[in-house]
């Protein structure tokens, strides 16, 4: 019989890679992919704890699948992600459709699982933090993303504790993975036709290798990155801002290939919610970090996530957060409502008002998608380097992304994907870009 997986991904980017991952490492073992739940016999979701009702997301999910197979064979049911990492055995326990349960950082097992299962019919589960082993097993892998856009994760887990954030206990103590692991692993990606490469860590920026006394920083991966000839496009993400050291920020002064779109979550303009969070910076700290990049290349555009109604978050506060989005102009960012996370230092901090919460976030909001809107607009007219990724849905139009990650809609030719060509610009909204190849660009395909 064919095997076949169904993967569903929620969460971040470091989520998405690992289901790549997954993949193909279940290759081995005969899988083969599916897009269709009904023609899986092995259902994998990998889940995210990061907010509010995530456990509750997950069993409403698996809910859905025990629908879809009622008249159907079961599938083997796995659970993957943070939220397996932070519930593990409770999960089995609670649901008995679920089968194997299955933390971040041991997915080099999941064969044996698997497999396991498959013969004894007993329930797995797998939770321990065996970060080196993970990317050992998956460095013997090729990784067979052929996307254009590719994400590389060098980094894990975080051990900064903010106050609010589960990451370090679902995806554990930083590692850094081996530096020439990764040089290797961004070859592979180069010849399966990556252009673009994003490197992911919870911390990308505190990327720290240690090899015969020599330490190994992200500045050093960004240099030898930027000289690999068929790499056009490099991007990073998520920093810390007391990561963003000089060494780093010297890297945009030579590098061709850094994209100049920072990532740099703030969460809030105030210094006491910064404190009360345990962020362990500034909001002086963070500005001078863009004035030292802005100085350097006054192109680059900033970007961050906000969190709004933070414990003891008062009026004062959160106008220092809006004034803070006034200077520094921040574009396609996120904000959230505080949600308490179990076993986190906030968990049980008395709430701002829900109502108060809300509206606040609506005014932040407001203001972030105008100045998108704005920025967007101001792009009219203009023509555009843009990295063609791939076909719109509807078989016509070509999708690719300006150099600050804006989407891009246009006409052209399937010979576009994967190069850079100029795009004007003729209509915008908050969150793409709507244009027509150059003529100049249409000539160099013909
Ligand atoms: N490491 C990154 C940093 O230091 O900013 C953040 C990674 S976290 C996976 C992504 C974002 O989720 C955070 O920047 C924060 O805005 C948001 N987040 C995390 N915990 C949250 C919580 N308890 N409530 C609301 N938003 C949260
Ligand atoms: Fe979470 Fe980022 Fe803070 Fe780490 S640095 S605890 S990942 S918000
Ligand atoms: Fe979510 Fe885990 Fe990423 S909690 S945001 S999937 S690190």
């Amino acid at each position: 019989m064919l095997k076949k997986i169904f993967i569903k991904t929620f969460g971040c980017q470091m989520n998405e890679y690992d289901s790549n991952r997954i993949f193909d490492t279940v290759k081995k073992i005969g899988f083969e992919r599916t897009e269709k739940y009904v023609d899986a016999n092995c259902y994998l979701l990998n889940t995210c704890h990061i907010r509010d009702k995530a456990k509750e997301k997950v069993y409403h999910e698996i809910g859905r699948v025990k629908k879809i197979f009622r008249e159907k064979k079961k599938p083997i049911v796995i659970v993957a992600g943070c939220v397996a990492q932070a519930e593990n055995q409770e999960m089995l326990k609670r649901e008995p459709y679920i089968d194997i349960v299955i933390g971040p950082q041991s997915y080099h097992k999941i064969n044996e699982a698997i497999l396991n299962h498959s013969k004894n019919k007993k329930k797995e589960e797998e939770t321990e933090f065996d970060t080196i082993s993970k990317f050992n097993y998956l460095s013997q892998i090729k990784n067979k993303d052929s996307k254009v856009s590719s994400f590389l994760t060098i980094q894990e887990g975080c051990d900064k504790f903010c106050h609010f954030c589960v990451v370090p206990y679902t995806r554990g103590p930083e590692y850094s993975r081996p530096f020439d692991q990764i040089i290797n692993e961004t070859k592979e990606l180069i010849q399966s036709g990556a252009k673009e490469i994003i490197l992911l860590g919870q911390n990308v920026n505190a990327y720290s290798y240690n090899e015969e006394g020599k330490e190994y920083r992200l500045s050093d991966l960004l240099i030898k990155l930027d000289s690999f000839d068929k790499l056009e496009r490099i991007r990073y993400t998520t920093s810390h801002p007391k990561d963003m050291t000089d060494d780093l920020i010297n890297v945009y002064k030579t590098s061709s290939k850094l994209m100049p779109l920072v990532h740099l979550p703030v969460q809030s303009g105030s210094n006491k919610i910064l404190n009360l969070m345990n962020r362990k910076h500034t909001i002086e700290e963070y500005v001078v970090i863009y004035e030292k990049l802005k100085k350097i290349n006054p192109k680059i555009e900033f970007s961050s996530d906000f969190i709004i109604g933070y414990p003891e978050e008062d009026k004062q506060d959160f106008k220092m957060t809006m004034e803070l989005i006034e200077k520094i102009k921040f574009i396609n960012s996120y904000s959230f409502i505080f949600s308490p996370r179990p076993g986190t230092v906030a968990a049980d901090l008395k709430l701002v008002d829900h109502k108060e919460s809300k509206q606040r976030l609506e005014i932040i909001q407001e203001k972030l998608f105008n100045n998108q809107i704005k920025k967007n607009k101001s792009l009219e007219n203009k023509i555009l380097n843009v990295l063609v990724e791939n076909k719109m849905k509807d078989g016509i139009k070509l999708f690719g992304r300006t150099e600050f990650m804006t989407s891009v809609i246009f006409d052209g030719n399937i010979e576009n994907i994967g190069k850079i060509v100029q795009v004007e610009i003729i209509s915008s909204n908050q969150n793409s870009l709507f244009g027509k190849l150059t003529e100049s660009s249409k000539k160099k395909v013909a």
